[in-house]
């Protein structure tokens, strides 16, 4: 299949929201957002995250496949650095190199915009997505107790991170 790599615009409001909405039902340990306060999100609200630039998203002809959180500090000290999620491909398109154009797509945006390191965080039993994220190099650098309560049950989190300089 054909997948295609961009930055998400307030134009694609409707199918990130959508796509969001399906992510937080289908696969919560994947979001710190509920479905609820997913829910709660407008369109307006949600063109003006994607106007923030910090959205990238895969397609495949002009469907939306999947997309990531992407957001890199203005900060002088912190510049070296970017954070990375949530992390969704649609249900359709796991398995099928959606999830490996996005993030090759991230990789290389990252890497030309002179940012060294990868981050993100990712709950310890989501094993396809350490696999996904150990495959591009991701390694685990911190364990996270606590870090997220998903209907009052407590789980923990694998700090991880991708040294890209160049
Ligand atoms: C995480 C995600 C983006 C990865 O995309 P994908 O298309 O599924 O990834 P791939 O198929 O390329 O790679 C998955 C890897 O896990 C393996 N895998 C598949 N199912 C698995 C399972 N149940 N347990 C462990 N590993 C599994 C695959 O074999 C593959 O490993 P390999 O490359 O060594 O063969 C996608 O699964 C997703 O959107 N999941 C739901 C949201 C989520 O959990 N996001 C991460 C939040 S941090």
């Amino acid at each position: 299949m054909d997948f295609r790599y961009a930055a998400l615009t307030r134009e694609h409001a409707e199918q990130w929201q959508s796509l969001r909405l399906e992510g937080v039902r289908d696969f919560p340990v994947g979001f710190m957002v509920t479905a609820k306060e997913a829910a709660t999100t407008s369109l307006e609200r949600a063109a003006d995250i994607l106007a923030a630039d910090s959205t990238r998203g895969v397609f495949t002809d002009e469907i939306l496949a999947g997309f990531c959180g992407f957001r890199r500090s203005q900060l002088e000290r912190l510049r070296h650095r970017a954070e990375l999620g949530p992390f969704f491909v649609t249900a359709r398109f796991q398995g099928r190199g959606a999830a490996s154009v996005l993030m090759s797509g991230v990789i290389e945006e990252a890497r030309a915009a002179g940012v060294e390191q990868l981050e993100l965080f990712v709950d310890t039993e989501n094993t396809r997505a350490i696999r996904f994220y150990q495959r591009f190099g991701f390694q685990q650098a911190a364990r996270f107790i606590d870090s997220v309560r998903i209907d009052g049950h407590s789980h923990n989190d694998y700090f991880m991170t991708l040294r890209i300089a160049a």
